[in-house]
């Protein structure tokens, strides 16, 4: 069961996720990694959620992020980037966090190169959904799911 009250939601950048706004816009859109903290901030808090951030390149130090996140957060969004299709580490500690996780991909990872399709996130012991594809409003999806898990009072998906 959640604690009354559970709203804080973590997100989890991954690496070369710091470059946003310099990647190829054909994937990745245009806004900075801030400009989508800001964005993600409001949906957040139109939500009655509240969002924290972090970015790494550094493996180490988002599986060490995410081995403290039960004692700052009720819920997670990741986006490991390139990382989400090789690192069993960051599969491994994201078990351990045991928290409710949705993944999230900016680009359509189904839709570009084979290496980018398969995820060791993506199965449903470990997030409660993948979105992908979606730009920068993957991440209002992935914080409806995670307030309606956490039982914030969310409308009901369209
Ligand atoms: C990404 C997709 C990954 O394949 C890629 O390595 C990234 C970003 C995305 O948000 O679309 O860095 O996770």
């Amino acid at each position: 069961m959640r604690a009354v009250g559970a709203n804080r939601i973590e997100v989890l950048h991954g690496v070369n996720l710091d470059m946003l706004g310099k990647r190829d816009p054909a994937h990745y859109g245009t806004l900075t990694l801030i400009e989508l903290e800001v964005r993600i901030r409001h949906w957040a808090r139109d939500l009655g959620l509240e969002a924290t951030f972090f970015q790494t390149n550094d493996e180490a130090r988002f599986v060490e992020r995410l081995h403290q996140a039960p004692e700052t957060a009720d819920a997670l969004i990741l986006n490991p980037g390139a990382w989400t299709h090789y690192s069993w580490a960051i599969r491994d500690a994201l078990e351990i966090a045991g928290l409710p996780t949705v993944e999230v991909h900016i680009s359509d990872v189904s839709a570009r190169e084979e290496f980018r399709r398969h995820s060791v996130i993506s199965d449903l012991d470990l997030v409660i959904q993948t979105v992908s594809g979606r730009g920068a409003d993957g991440y209002q999806e992935a914080l409806e799911t995670l307030g309606r898990e956490l039982g914030v009072d969310v409308p009901p998906a369209a």
